[in-house]
């Protein structure tokens, strides 16, 4: 067009909207992208019971919304509002799929995988590398896409839906999100099968918190001495184990300086764990005592503080129920020394 077109004026126009709007996209995926992440070890539970609160408060009475979360999940280390984020963007496009079909089911998992690298070392699979993973899955028996559809799914402002009821950006932001987290999404579908999103995040790695702290360890339950033993020694503890409380006594009594702390049952054949306890803290007064016990009322409770256990500990108790009880326990006390000179 000649330079005197009347067109002129607002093709500039158009042209700056055009690049100002090519910034406001930039912005908006920097935005969702490059947020500095706020991790934490997380446990991917408590976030998809969050998520799935708030999606069953928005969904209709009529779809069906499920959750399958095995407890071998492993814990990742996890942006926690971006991981929830994930799960309401995948949840929304689930119920936009079964949206007007008479039976919609979304359901949301969660599970632990392994993933494998060929024999050369190659990454298999998805192109991750080869590890433990936290598998989150949330599946829908909706529409489903095609093959055409499903090739841009993840692409910024692809969207199948009405003008005001998408924008595209909710597939484009999870897979930034799996992106930062060195993790990885994939998808299955078929037109009218459904459609299933699985995000894979690496497991996070199993933090020692023992420092090779001494643990007497005394409970008349060979499977629980065992199970217990083997644990906390895998945690950095060291351990030893007693099924008979003569025994655990006499171990202790021939060196009582040769342990950190000591977990003891309640009920036993022979001295009972108070008993133990109280023949043990008569020697070291100062040696954390956690008392387990199935049955624990408040009067039991009362007489263990008064002997000087310093916790006690409901059973069955899982691993991470012990581990929280002793860690605080085993905490060193440092003592600072004395500044030589005053500190003006
Ligand atoms: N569960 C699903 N079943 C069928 N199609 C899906 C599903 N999830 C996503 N899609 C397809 O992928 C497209 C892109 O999804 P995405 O979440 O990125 O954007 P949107 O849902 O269209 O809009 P927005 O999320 O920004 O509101 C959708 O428009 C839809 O065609
Ligand atoms: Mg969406």
């Amino acid at each position: 067009m000649e330079p005197a077109h009347p067109a002129q004026e607002s093709l500039i126009e158009i042209e700056k909207a055009g690049l100002r709007a090519r910034d406001l996209v930039q912005q908006i995926l920097a935005f969702s992208r490059r947020q500095p992440l706020r991790t934490e070890i997380l446990d991917l539970r408590e976030v998809v019971t969050e998520a799935l609160k708030l999606l069953r408060s928005t969904l209709p009475a009529g779809i069906e919304l499920l959750a399958t979360l095995a407890t071998d999940t492993p814990q990742v280390v996890a942006d926690r509002t971006q991981i929830h984020q994930v799960l309401i963007n995948l949840g929304t496009n689930a119920f936009h799929a079964v949206r007007g079909s008479a039976h919609g089911r979304i359901e949301i998992s969660m599970t632990g995988v392994s993933v494998n690298s060929d024999p050369n070392g190659k990454p298999i699979g998805l192109g991750l590398p080869s590890g433990h993973y936290a598998r989150l899955s949330v599946g829908d028996n909706g529409h489903g896409m095609d093959e055409a559809t499903r090739e841009h799914i993840f692409d910024p402002f692809f969207t199948t839906k009405g003008v005001g009821e998408g924008t595209g950006l909710g597939l484009a932001v999870v897979s930034g999100i799996a992106q930062s987290h060195g993790g990885k999404i994939s998808v299955y579908s078929q037109p009218d099968k459904g459609t299933v999103f699985h995000l894979y995040l690496p497991a996070a790695p199993q933090t020692q918190t023992g420092t090779g702290q001494r643990i007497l360890y005394l409970d008349d339950e060979e499977v629980l001495v065992r199970l217990y033993a083997r644990t906390l020694e895998r945690m950095g503890y060291r351990v030893r184990g007693y099924t008979n409380s003569h025994e655990a006594l006499a171990a202790f009594n021939a060196d009582p300086s040769g342990f950190d702390l000591m977990v003891t049952d309640l009920s036993m054949p022979g001295i009972s764990g108070l008993e133990v306890a109280k023949e043990v803290l008569r020697l070291r007064p100062d040696l954390p005592v956690v008392l387990a016990s199935g049955y624990l009322t408040q009067e039991l409770r009362a007489q263990a503080l008064a002997v000087g256990i310093r916790e006690v500990l409901h059973k069955p108790a899982s691993v991470d129920d012990l581990l929280a009880t002793i860690k605080p326990l085993l905490v060193v006390a440092i003592t600072v020394p004395q500044a030589v000179h005053p500190i003006a």
